[in-house]
């Protein structure tokens, strides 16, 4: 695909740039610039010792999101208020949602570098919604070596009426505490989900658990808005991390051969200010069998803990306005990229 390109993270943690950097304090908004800008080799694993903020979030050593900036309240990033933002968003996701930000094409090019070699693979898709990734997935391995996980049951609902998924397993549970046991499975996917985990360093620690030793997770989500309007929305909205943020996940849970895959949708014409929903594919390789090598303290966030009625409904109000604004921003595109001679930028 045009717009996708790739950013390779060797043994030692890399990232991969062709534009000059601004030494290694570099955000990965400007990664996410006006155009795919043109990569050169950053070597990382260095930098990240040393510094203490990542692109403005703030970092403890034992997890990277385990602090939320006031500036950054990411009001649906939340497990009660992704739950309800489910219970309406699944009547009309994939009629509404994906055909501006998730195509078909975005999918299998995204899903590429998972490596979906062998039909006989174990795959856990988590978040796996209405299955959309998922029919993706079963082009390349057998539905009923597939499990589809979410913590919406009306997601799930909608995956349960895909023929093409009637041999899938299908349950519910939490992307940070999987229902798998450890060295389960040789793919791990999650596509679109990470942006509401609450704590997305426990997600990425909970896939690598479940890979078999050999095992590989391919993690498809968002990327950092540069153009300060959709960055006010998307921070209001829920999470949408950096590259390096990525590759840093990955890297402490303990993965190894960590790369990175932009994508985006056709009309975006590489444009990345606006951030993307779903704007890239990492994946990372489980070097040695047993549990992640990374230390965390209990999960903070449960659905089934009660919350306060008033600030839900305050987070849910202001976090589903701002997420019309990304509603608007594919048709925005769409519009320009018709408008706009092809070859010029948009
Ligand atoms: C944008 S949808 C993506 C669905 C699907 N993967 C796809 O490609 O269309 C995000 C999904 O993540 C799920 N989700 C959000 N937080 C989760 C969590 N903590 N554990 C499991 N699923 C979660 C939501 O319920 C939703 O179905």
């Amino acid at each position: 695909m045009a717009s996708s390109s790739m950013l390779n993270g060797a043994e030692s943690l890399t990232l991969i740039r062709k534009i000059a950097p601004k030494g290694l304090g570099f955000t990965g908004s400007e990664l996410s610039g006006r155009c795919f800008p043109k990569m050169t080799v950053v070597s990382y694993g260095k930098i990240s010792k040393s510094r203490k903020t990542l692109g403005g979030v703030r970092c403890s050593s034992s997890s990277l999101s385990s602090s939320r900036p006031s500036s950054q309240p990411r009001f649906i990033q939340h497990k009660k208020e992704a739950f309800w933002f489910y219970r309406f968003l699944s009547i009309v996701y994939d009629h509404v949602i994906n055909p501006g930000h998730w195509t078909e094409d975005m999918r299998d090019d995204a899903l590429e570098p998972a490596d979906l070699s062998d039909r006989n693979m174990i795959v856990v898709d988590v978040g796996g919604g209405t299955g959309f990734t998922t029919l993706g997935i079963v082009k390349h391995v057998d539905a009923k070596n597939v499990t589809i996980l979410d913590q919406s049951p009306h997601q799930l609902a909608k995956a349960k009426e895909k023929e093409a998924l009637k041999d899938c397993k299908i349950i519910e549970g939490d992307a940070e505490d999987l229902p798998f046991r450890t060295d389960y499975a040789d793919r791990y996917v999650s596509a679109g989900s990470i942006e509401y985990w609450p704590d997305p360093q426990r997600g990425i620690k909970e896939a690598y658990r479940v890979l078999k030793l050999g095992g590989k997770a391919c993690l498809i989500g968002p990327v950092y808005p540069t153009f300060w309007l959709s960055r006010f929305f998307a921070d209001v909205w829920m999470l949408f991390p950096k590259e390096e943020e990525y590759i840093e996940w990955f890297t402490k849970a303990g993965f190894k051969n960590v790369q990175l895959k932009r994508i985006g949708p056709k009309w975006y014409r590489g444009v990345r200010r606006h951030g993307l929903i779903m704007g890239c594919s990492v994946t990372g390789v489980k070097p040695a069998s047993g549990d992640s090598p990374l230390k965390l303290g209990p999960k903070e966030e449960d659905v089934e803990k009660p919350v306060n009625s008033f600030t839900f409904f305050l987070r849910f109000i202001l976090g589903i306005t701002a997420a019309a604004y990304y509603v608007l921003v594919p048709i925005y595109m769409w519009i320009k990229d018709l408008i706009f001679p092809k070859g010029m930028p948009i």
